[in-house]
């Protein structure tokens, strides 16, 4: 969790009261510390320190240009899936060959515009993309750097909307493809082969299906050399999980060292993309009580956050903690849904929660910075939250609420 700290203003993040924070930017507002960023990335350089390596941290789980700009500064690399990310990287000082680029989807024009930028790699995930590509880069004079993305069957032992890595799923090339695929994009003249990639799937609590996927890619590594088809890198994509309630997730070494060990003596550059595991626990969504309901069989707590803010409990009946930011010394302790404004009967944050709260207190919801703002929408016609960083004392707005005009502002009525 984020390092909250009690005082007597209520709980603080870094140095800073969110009830100072509350009152300066109302509420919601998604707030991140730049200490728990940078702790969580150097807990990756740490463990990897002194292997050829490249952290590219995935943008989809937080695209503020804030967020990026803190990994930027430290050297990371970025896992982008859309020409939209890949623009917010290079905006916030991301640099393009540290870029890699995931996605079954991408179009020409992505295509063309990251030859163009120069990036890293394309993890190529389908037959038809290695032509399409070859195609794009020929048309510009340039040659593509890829990696296949593999897809090893292994069974991430995750939510099933977020395991990425089996047969049926439709990600990546199978196994089984790979090798006739190397060698033919190996002969494509506008192609050049740089790497291997792998994503299995996300809030891994075990790394050992990560770890036999590496292994089936090493064997494959093996027999490509064994062609004479030398990589530069594999990418073992990301999904290590994060604890939201009780879940004991591996720390990162422990989860990094089988995977050293896999590819020890290899010159091949280790390439991951973590998402949750640097951002989840960096951010908490500031909500205000609007109203206690009592109704026949359950209490609610209506807040100012809803589905739209935080899609993760709707969507995936995700848990969520949370905590009262100063609990009222002479207010009971109740048992609550935390739910929404938003019509809906999904639109919940929370079930049965034991909270002391007034109409009026700050709730922070937890482990909400990754898949929080990035998936958040302007359903019901409201206006997305605002975002703040925390960096010791000071805050900064990095993302500033939106108005509701903006929200229709590209609309017209007929003529
Ligand atoms: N690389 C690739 C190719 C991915 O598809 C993903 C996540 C990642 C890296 C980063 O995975 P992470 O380290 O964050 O687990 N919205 C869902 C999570 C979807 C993950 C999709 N892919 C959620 O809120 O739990």
């Amino acid at each position: 969790m984020p390092t909250l700290a009690q005082a007597k203003d209520g709980l603080r993040l870094e140095a800073v009261p969110l009830r100072q924070i509350a009152e300066q930017y109302g509420t919601p507002t998604y707030v991140y510390s730049r200490a728990a960023l940078e702790a969580a990335y150097r807990s990756y350089t740490d463990a990897l320190a002194g292997r050829d390596s490249l952290v590219c941290f995935a943008v989809k789980a937080n695209s503020n240009l804030a967020v990026l700009d803190v990994f930027a500064r430290l050297g990371a690399g970025f896992d982008i899936v859309s020409g939209g990310e890949m623009a917010r990287v290079l905006a916030a000082g991301g640099r393009a060959d540290r870029i890699v680029f995931s996605g079954v989807g991408k179009t020409v024009a992505e295509l063309r515009d990251a030859l163009v930028a120069g990036i890293r790699c394309f993890n190529v995930e389908s037959p038809t993309e290695i032509d399409r590509l070859n195609e794009v880069a020929g048309s510009l004079g340039k040659r593509a750097p890829i990696a296949l993305r593999v897809n090893p069957n292994v069974d991430p032992k995750t939510h099933p909307y977020i395991s990425t890595g089996l047969r049926d799923n439709k990600f990546g090339v199978a196994f089984a493809d790979a090798l006739a695929l190397y060698r033919r994009a190996a002969a494509l003249p506008n192609l050049h082969v740089s790497g291997i990639a792998c994503h299995i799937g996300s809030q891994l609590l075990d790394g050992a299906p990560v770890t036999e996927a590496a292994e089936k890619v090493l064997g494959l590594v093996r027999q490509l050399e064994s062609e004479g088809i030398h990589l530069e890198h594999i990418d073992l994509g990301g999904g290590l999980g994060i604890r939201y309630a009780n879940e004991v997730p591996p720390k990162v070494a422990d989860y990094l060292a089988p995977l050293l060990a896999c590819f020890a003596g290899r010159k091949e550059q280790l390439c991951f993309e973590p998402g949750r595991s640097l951002v989840g626990n960096a951010g908490l969504l500031l909500t205000r009580v609007e109203f206690l309901k009592h109704g026949e069989t359950k209490n609610f707590a209506i807040v100012d956050a809803a589905m739209n803010d935080l899609a993760r409990p709707a969507l995936y009946d995700a848990y969520h903690d949370m905590v009262a930011v100063a609990p009222g010394t002479d207010t009971p302790e109740q048992v609550y849904e935390i739910v929404g404004p938003i019509c809906e009967s999904g639109d919940f944050l929370g079930h049965d929660r034991k909270l002391a709260i007034a109409a009026g207190d700050l709730l922070a919801i937890q482990s909400a910075g990754a898949y929080g703002m990035v998936m958040s929408s302007n359903y019901n016609t409201r206006p997305r939250a605002a975002e703040v960083m925390v960096d010791g004392d000071q805050v900064h707005l990095v993302r500033a609420r939106e108005t509701v005009q903006s929200l229709f502002a590209g609309e017209s009525r007929l003529p």
